[in-house]
């Protein structure tokens, strides 16, 4: 596993204390813009059956648990510690599901994923480690990646916008859909 550089650590130090005063920060499991992000992200992905799926920064896996019963394979990851407990729990009952403790891209698994989700992640992350995650993904991907993201500000120096674009340099320029307070852009990296 490569371990280049970690994540900005005021940035996990951010998140952690996130995972230390709730297992569901964002309210995945009870919010109605969840899930009408989540329903429009599975409208979006198609009924698959997906071979080999990759969901990056899963978080206490609320979308992991809609998203299985379209996958063979399903691996999901988080940097988190407190969200992998939380996701290990959630998705214990699902054997198809493997989740790892890990940031990306350091520590992406050794995968030939037919589907990637990157749903409200990518703005956590630097430039220099969303151009390294898009050179990943056009090595690695063999079907669509799907990039969701909130439109609104965020509390990191990135919004989903800039980090959307900062991916489109490495993978080209996505097929974007405009939805309520959300965006999903789709990236087809092996063409
Ligand atoms: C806002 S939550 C989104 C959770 C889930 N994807 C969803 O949309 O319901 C973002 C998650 O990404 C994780 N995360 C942030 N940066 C990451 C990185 N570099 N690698 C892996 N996970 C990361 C955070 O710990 C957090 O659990």
């Amino acid at each position: 596993m490569r371990r280049s550089s970690l994540p900005r650590k005021d940035t996990l130090d951010h998140l952690t204390r996130l995972y230390q005063a709730s297992d569901d920060p964002w309210d995945h499991r009870t919010s109605t813009y969840e899930a009408g992000k989540y329903a429009a992200t599975l409208s979006a992905l198609g009924p698959g059956p997906f071979r080999e799926v990759l969901e990056i920064g899963c978080g206490n896996g609320t979308f992991a648990g809609q998203l299985a019963p379209r996958c063979t394979r399903l691996t999901v990851m988080d940097c988190i510690p407190g969200a992998i407990g939380s996701a290990r729990r959630a998705l214990a009952p699902l054997a198809q599901v493997t989740v790892i403790e890990g940031a990306a891209p350091q520590d992406l698994p050794r995968l030939r994923p037919d589907l990637v989700v990157l749903s409200e992640v990518l703005y956590f992350l630097t430039p220099d480690e969303i151009a390294e995650l898009g050179r990943w993904l056009r090595d690695h991907a063999t079907g669509p990646v799907i990039a969701v993201n909130w439109t609104g500000p965020t509390d990191e120096p990135l919004d989903g916008a800039s980090a959307v674009a900062l991916l489109a340099r490495v993978l080209g320029p996505g097929a974007t859909d405009l939805h309520d307070g959300f965006r999903i852009d789709r990236f087809d990296p092996s063409g």
